[in-house]
């Protein structure tokens, strides 16, 4: 073991470096090499500890097994031009971690906690990081309810881990999707804006039927009428109708996308018209009836941008123009990467850099 000032850090002996094919990275299924450990015990957060990444010992009583106390963020690492390596936004994603903390019962943590955790594991697992194109650290910083026991309440005991894998594109084509008007993501007053695991568990029934049915994904909505566009699967959605991006506003039943607010002030900066305002199926059909409705897309953490082809609503194909490299929200793509890389100024300090 070393210890920094305040990490303890146990390098791995067997590092699986050497088995990644960099130049064909899965999403999701390579790990590196070290996972970070800290854990609340006796009303407070204990230092953290680096070691190999590897299985957990857990009792089948841990509470968040049987009641869902599990909040995570998606983040993530490029290496820059010059060989450094900038973590996107992590102060904004600590701020949405903690904000999903709250709403599950979590304890807080500090931003220093938080901060020099992540920055010391990535460091260390800097050579994982990818500079392949398209390609980058994905990083799933979790915190779950550790307490062995099986009675229902709010546990006095969590675990939080940062782990990380290189991963290369989430989608390789245009997207068909279809406007869910039976199940919901989320309710208003519920947990939706919240990165909660059980957000995601719900949203698999719905998604996997979409599937069958031949769809990428399901658009979802708030249930009314109007069948008003809340998100696009795991991402936030925007619609170009007469060159004006469209975005639904921010709510409790919608997550605070990092990609959503990035483009947004990224597209405000090119001058580019954004509305966050509510959208329904009515307001799709009719400007796509008018040859208005240009682009559609998600944005997320994990897919940047993914943009729709086709968009079904009750039944009916809209296929939009075929997406291009001249598509605004494939530029809007190109500048966030630039600045990621060190291409473009980061006017907005967005990246925090390590040096390896
Ligand atoms: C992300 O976009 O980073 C997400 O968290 C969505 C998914 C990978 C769970």
């Amino acid at each position: 073991m070393i210890a920094t000032e305040k990490i303890m850090i146990e390098k791995t002996k067997n590092s699986r470096l050497g088995e990644v094919d960099f130049n064909h990275l899965p999403f999701g299924s390579i790990m590196s090499d070290h996972m970070l450990v800290s854990d609340y015990i006796d009303g407070e957060w204990g230092s953290s500890s680096i070691i190999p990444f590897g299985n957990i010992a857990m009792s089948p009583t841990m509470l968040a097994l049987h009641y869902g106390q599990i909040v995570f963020e998606g983040m993530k690492a490029f290496k820059m031009k010059d060989g450094s390596i900038s973590i996107f936004r992590v102060e904004k994603h600590y701020d949405r971690f903690c904000k999903s903390m709250e709403r599950m019962c979590i304890p807080a943590m500090s931003f220093d906690h938080f901060n020099e955790a992540l920055k010391t594991l990535i460091k260390l697992d800097a050579a994982w990081v990818p500079g392949t194109e398209g390609s980058s650290l994905y990083i799933r910083p979790f915190v779950f309810a550790s307490e062995e026991r099986f009675g229902v309440k709010v546990a006095e005991e969590y675990k939080f881990i940062i782990f990380s894998g290189p991963v290369g594109p989430y989608y390789s084509n245009p997207l068909k999707v279809k406007v869910e008007d039976k199940y919901r993501r989320a309710a208003r007053g519920g947990t939706g804006s919240a990165k909660c695991a059980g957000n995601y568990g719900g949203a698999f029934y719905p998604s996997s039927l979409a599937r069958k049915e031949g769809f990428d994904q399901v658009l979802w909505t708030d249930g009314s009428a109007d069948l008003n566009i809340e998100e696009s699967g795991t991402m936030n959605v925007m619609f170009m109708i007469n060159d004006v991006f469209v975005t639904p506003p921010l709510s409790d039943s919608i997550l605070d996308g990092v990609t959503r607010d990035s483009f947004i002030t990224i597209a405000k900066d090119m001058g580019i018209k954004i509305e966050e305002r509510k959208i329904g199926a009515p307001e799709l059909i009719s400007a796509h009836e008018k040859g208005i409705l240009q682009e559609a897309f998600g944005t997320g953490t994990a897919a940047v941008v993914a943009p729709i082809q086709v968009i079904n609503i009750k039944g009916k194909d809209y296929t939009l123009p075929t997406v291009k490299d001249s598509n605004v929200a494939l530029k809007i793509k190109q500048r966030l990467l630039d600045i990621r890389l060190g291409n473009a100024p980061d006017k907005n300090n967005w990246n925090t850099i390590i040096k390896p």
